[in-house]
């Protein structure tokens, strides 16, 4: 054997202390962002049934699971809220007292040491499903951007750390930014859904806010699963417009997305490991199908090394547990 030519790739690889010497991605409990439903009402405490491990809280169980995070070292959580009223405008996103503006108080009174996010969108709070104001059957653009703003102020008066719309409308960057800095909140970075996919694996999500589109689909304005430059322009206007961060949305079959974004814009990367992704692990880890704590640990580092800096995902304190392992 010895006239043949080759590389020993495998000299690296010999023990876990020379593996470790050589690993080129660190999966670390500050790259983690949780997700939380909180819902109107009170001793409420739902598992949501699509996603087993995720509940729908109410306000007096919300400092309890926030206290939760930071033992296991979580320090950024996501509010979703779930209103009990919906209407044609989704008044409830951008009222004082809705109820992520009371959850957003809550936790910045009781849990201070978190960094609170706020998703700013529509969907949960109207009673048609969709992100934005509905003319004539139609989503209208600039008559959505005014109480996707005015949501988004609410937020930042509550005392959120970011504010994170995920409506794809165009201009809403550049539309909130002028807003927050109008009402004083110049210091309120904006995480920006540049890249949305009009996808499938937002399933169970749908079912844990309440909030699936009562007619007609969201293709009119996320994106369509196929396009990569598409993905590129959506990333560039929303740069231009003042985001403070670019979200990839979903994670897991768009790493080829988050590569590039990564590569040519200099802003922190955040990867949405939404809820299909989740469900799906769930499911198959229930069935003994697959080792659930090899699975996620493996994903979450394949989306840092596709060029993920944070990670937004219900996972967020199993591997926070299981980083400590
Ligand atoms: C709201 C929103 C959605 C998700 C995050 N924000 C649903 C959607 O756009 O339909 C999905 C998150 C997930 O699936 O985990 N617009």
């Amino acid at each position: 054997m010895s006239d043949l030519d080759f590389k020993r790739h495998r000299r690296l690889r010999r023990t876990a202390s020379m593996r470790a010497l050589v690993r080129e991605t660190h999966l670390r409990k500050d790259d983690l962002i949780f997700p939380i439903f909180v819902v109107e009402g009170e001793g409420i405490k739902n598992e949501v049934a699509s996603m087993p491990g995720v509940y729908q809280v109410s306000l007096d169980y919300l400092t309890e699971e926030m206290n939760e995070l930071t033992r296991v070292g979580v320090r950024s959580v996501i509010v979703f809220g779930v209103p009990n009223e919906k209407d044609e405008v989704g008044s409830q996103a951008y009222h004082k007292e809705g109820i992520v503006q009371r959850s957003i108080r809550q936790i910045k009174e009781e849990v201070p040491s978190l960094t609170v996010i706020a998703d700013t969108c529509l969907c949960q709070y109207t009673d048609h499903g969709h992100c934005g104001i509905v003319r004539e059957g139609d989503i209208d653009n600039d008559e959505s951007l005014k109480y996707i703003t005015q949501t988004a102020v609410t937020q930042a008066e509550a005392g959120a750390d970011i504010i994170a719309p995920s409506n794809m409308m165009d201009g809403f960057v550049a539309a909130i930014r002028k807003g927050l800095d109008e009402a004083g909140y110049s210091q309120i970075p904006i995480m920006s859904y540049a890249v949305k996919y009009a996808s499938s694996f937002y399933g169970p999500f749908r079912d844990a806010a309440h909030s699936s589109p009562q007619f007609g689909d969201r293709r009119a304005y996320q994106m369509d699963p196929s396009n990569r430059l598409e993905a590129l322009r959506e990333a560039e206007s929303d740069v231009q417009e003042g985001a403070d961060f670019l979200i990839v949305k979903p994670a897991l079959a768009y790493l080829d997305i988050m590569r590039e974004v990564k590569d040519r814009f200099n802003l922190p990367l955040v990867a949405y490991n939404v809820s299909g992704e989740y469900s799906m692990i769930k499911a198959a880890a229930q069935n003994g199908w697959v080792n659930e704590q090899e699975i996620v640990l493996e994903k979450l580092t394949a989306m840092k090394r596709a060029g993920a800096d944070l990670i937004v995902t219900y996972f967020a304190k199993d591997a926070a547990k299981w980083l400590d392992e």
